[in-house]
């Protein structure tokens, strides 16, 4: 069956009740009756059921919360049983045809598409803020030539926040929307830094006469050149992945985001939780990590073993398997079509596509990962787009969290606006030793 979706009938921000449960505690006998709304119930209407007056009353228990919302949101919609993946209500589909990746962000952030006026303040605004204060560059100075991308872009997004002490004035409309500017603009100028840092290349500074994706494969690739001219195809394919990458719910970064934002601390070091959570290979760490396990597979041949370690649980197989999504990921879908767009347009004919489209075969064809409905997620292709735009490894997730920007701001400025926000705090169940008496060392 499909898997339901808890969507508001009336698609807005009022709860809609959809009956009652009864509830009997066995313990007392009492009966209780729960709202359900949205095809949710609260977790504390469980807290009444006790068994005694000096009773805490019932608490739910979802390690990784998988099976909890945390929030109710109106930006992105996923019907994981079907494939739907809606920004907005606009198809993934439709906006990777149609629109480009900051007329996106505007959606995500503003919650409607722009007029013309309105999306030509809003480039202006982002391209005029694509600078990052010359300290910052004197920080990442500061890593080894071999660190790590991502660190650098945890770090340096943390350290903006001392750059902009006024965005903890979050209830200053103005404060959040130059926040939200200042990050969509700079962190692809951050990102180009670590990039350039890696190699020992001198930064190349913005060039506003340059789209957004542009502007980054210039900071990227200029060298000795007046000006940077990016080739169409990559510039557009680059625009498609960061819209394919720009939200998706409650994922493990946003609810980070989420989490850290409600002690309403400011939006950069919110983001830095974001990234820090991206970071990880199971999140937005899969790409980089499925380059390096097709590496490892080495050929066409090697797949069967490979694949029986995998169902010997030796390993994952990286880029496949979704929490929301039991069946194709509608990105990873999208993506494939314009892997061979870049391949051609790079001309580079990647022996990892050809272990890649194998691998894919192979899996859908074997019920160990059908049955767990293991189908290839976002990460599976994006990989090879990146390395066939000579984007080294390591800074694949960084392409992730470009994009994911967007959806990490809009999704803050939701929360900060939800009336049911409070600080994140769940609660234990408690495994440990009590009273316990302290013990001298000499005794120990
Ligand atoms: C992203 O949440 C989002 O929206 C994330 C994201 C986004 O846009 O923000 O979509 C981006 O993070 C995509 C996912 C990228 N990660 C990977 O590709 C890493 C490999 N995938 C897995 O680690 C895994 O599938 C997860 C983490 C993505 C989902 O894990 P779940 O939902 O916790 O599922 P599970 O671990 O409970 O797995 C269910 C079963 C288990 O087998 P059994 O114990 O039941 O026998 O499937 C198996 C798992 O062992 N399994 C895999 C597998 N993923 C799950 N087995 C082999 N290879 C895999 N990749």
């Amino acid at each position: 069956m499909a898997e339901e979706r808890n969507q508001a009938d009336d698609g807005g921000g009022v709860a809609t009740t959809d009956g009652s449960l009864s509830v009997t505690d066995n313990r007392t006998g009492e009966t209780y009756e729960i709202e359900v709304n949205d095809g949710t119930v609260r977790a504390m209407d469980f807290r009444q059921m006790k068994v005694s007056e000096d009773d805490f009353g019932l608490m739910t228990y979802d390690p990784a919360f998988t099976n909890t919302a945390s929030c109710r949101s109106a930006i992105t919609y996923i019907d994981g049983g079907a494939g739907v993946l809606e920004h907005r209500g606009y198809s993934i589909e439709q906006l990777c045809e149609g629109s480009s990746f900051l007329e996106v962000a505007y959606l995500l952030v503003h919650g409607e598409l722009p007029e013309q006026g309105a999306l030509d303040y809003w480039t202006y605004a982002i391209t005029h803020h694509t600078y990052v204060h010359e300290n910052i560059k004197n920080l990442m100075e500061g890593f080894r030539y071999d660190a790590h991308p991502m660190a650098m872009l945890l770090s340096t997004v943390g350290a903006l926040s001392s750059f902009y002490p006024s965005a903890k004035n979050l209830d200053d409309e103005t404060e959040r929307y130059m926040a939200v500017v200042r990050l969509i603009a700079k962190m692809p100028t951050l990102a180009a830094f670590a990039y350039r840092h890696n190699l020992g290349l001198p930064y190349v500074y913005p060039d506003n006469d340059l789209s957004y994706p542009g502007n980054f494969l210039s900071m990227l690739y200029k060298m000795t050149e007046f000006k940077y001219e990016p080739d169409p195809r990559l510039e557009r394919a680059l625009d498609v992945l960061w819209i394919l990458h720009a939200d998706h719910e409650q994922n493990c970064s946003t609810a980070a985001v989420r989490a850290v934002g409600s002690s309403q601390v400011d939006p950069y070091s919110a983001l830095a939780g974001g990234i820090a959570a991206l970071y990880g290979p199971l999140h937005g760490g899969a790409n980089e990590a499925v380059l390096r396990m097709l590496d490892r597979i080495g050929t066409v041949e090697n797949i069967p073993d490979f694949l029986q370690g995998v169902k010997d649980r030796k390993e994952k197989l990286m880029g496949f398997g979704h929490r929301v999504y039991k069946n194709y990921d509608p990105r990873a879908r999208i993506i494939k079509r314009h892997v061979d767009e870049v391949l051609e347009a790079t001309g580079s004919d990647n022996p990892k596509l050809e272990i890649a489209t194998e691998l894919e075969k192979r899996a859908l064809d074997d019920e160990y990962f059908t049955e767990r409905k293991l189908y290839p997620n976002v990460d599976f292709y994006s990989g090879l787009i990146y390395e066939a735009m000579s984007i080294p490894t390591d800074m694949f997730t960084v392409m992730f969290a470009i994009p994911r920007t967007a959806g990490w701001l809009a999704q803050w400025l939701e929360m900060l606006d939800d009336e049911e926000t409070k600080i994140a705090r769940p609660r234990q169940i408690y495994t440990g030793d009590r009273e316990q008496d302290y013990v001298p060392m000499d005794r120990r």
